[in-house]
């Protein structure tokens, strides 16, 4: 026991120096962006998503700050194809070019996530369909592909989830749902390949289970 304290004390200064002083940052290498010109290009972006990505303005909105880049970039070029139906966002993007989208995504990616808080109602409800799914139905479990702490995996493509506005995640749940349960056709979101993943799993849950896994991975991390 002493040796482990012993071990934490003298790891302790180290961790701090380290919080303290970042190293400089890399181009990220899953979208080959740069942060820190992204960081000059996201002010116009607090409006809706606070400062940092992290706001809260409109529990609608989603927070970016911590999600992974390459998920980010993917779903800027979705809004400006059209693949994802977004009036909003498909101003915003309008204007920025792939180099924009891909720094954009570098910085917002490099950003701390600030943890939200979940409805403890929620979890009987939400935390067996998150980490087990329901065979029965052919209900994947979130967990296997967002992680169990709902980080996601930057190198797959799955999102992070933890932390996320919950008004804003049943949005997209619901969204997903509708476009699984008219075969793919005329989707606001999920139509497309990886999109499809996820609305052939919404398409089978019920309102219910919408609203308790929304509120629950918002108070994951
Ligand atoms: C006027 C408000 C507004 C502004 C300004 C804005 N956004 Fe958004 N953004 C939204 C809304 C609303 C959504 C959710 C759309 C939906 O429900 O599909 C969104 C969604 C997103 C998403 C999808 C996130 C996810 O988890 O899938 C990304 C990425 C994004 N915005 C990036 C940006 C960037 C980068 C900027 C600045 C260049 C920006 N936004 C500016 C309102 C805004
Ligand atoms: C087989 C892998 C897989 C499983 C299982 C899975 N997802 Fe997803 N999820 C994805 C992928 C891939 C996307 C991004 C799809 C896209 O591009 O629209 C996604 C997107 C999402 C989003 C949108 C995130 C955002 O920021 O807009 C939410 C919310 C979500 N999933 C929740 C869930 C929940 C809740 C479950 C369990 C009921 C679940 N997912 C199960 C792969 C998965």
């Amino acid at each position: 026991m002493k040796r482990v304290l012993l071990a934490l004390t003298l790891c302790a200064p180290v961790l701090a120096l380290g919080e303290e002083s970042p190293a400089p940052a890399a181009k990220d290498v899953f979208v080959q962006g740069d942060a820190t010109a992204g960081a000059s290009k996201a002010a116009v972006c607090y409006a809706c998503h606070g400062p940092g990505g992290n706001g809260a303005i409109n529990p609608q909105w989603p927070k970016l700050a911590g999600q992974h880049a390459a998920y980010l970039y993917e779903q800027l070029g979705k809004f400006k194809s059209g693949q994802r139906k977004n009036p909003v966002m498909l101003g915003q993007v309008a204007a920025l070019q792939d180099q924009d989208m891909r720094d954009l995504a570098a910085y917002f990616a490099a950003q701390k996530p600030v943890p939200g808080v979940g409805s403890k109602d929620a979890v009987a409800v939400a935390e067996p369909l998150y980490r087990g799914g329901d065979v029965a139905r052919g209900v994947l479990a979130c967990a296997a592909c967002h992680g169990p702490e709902g980080a996601g995996n930057a190198a797959a493509g799955f999102p992070r989830v933890s932390g996320q506005n919950a008004a804003y995640v049943a949005n997209q749940l619901h969204a997903y749902a509708t476009c699984g349960q008219n075969d793919f056709k005329n989707c606001d979101r999920g139509g497309d390949g990886k999109g499809q993943i996820m609305s052939a799993i919404a398409a089978k849950l019920t309102e219910n289970e919408i609203q308790a896994l929304a509120s629950y991975v918002s108070g994951l991390q």
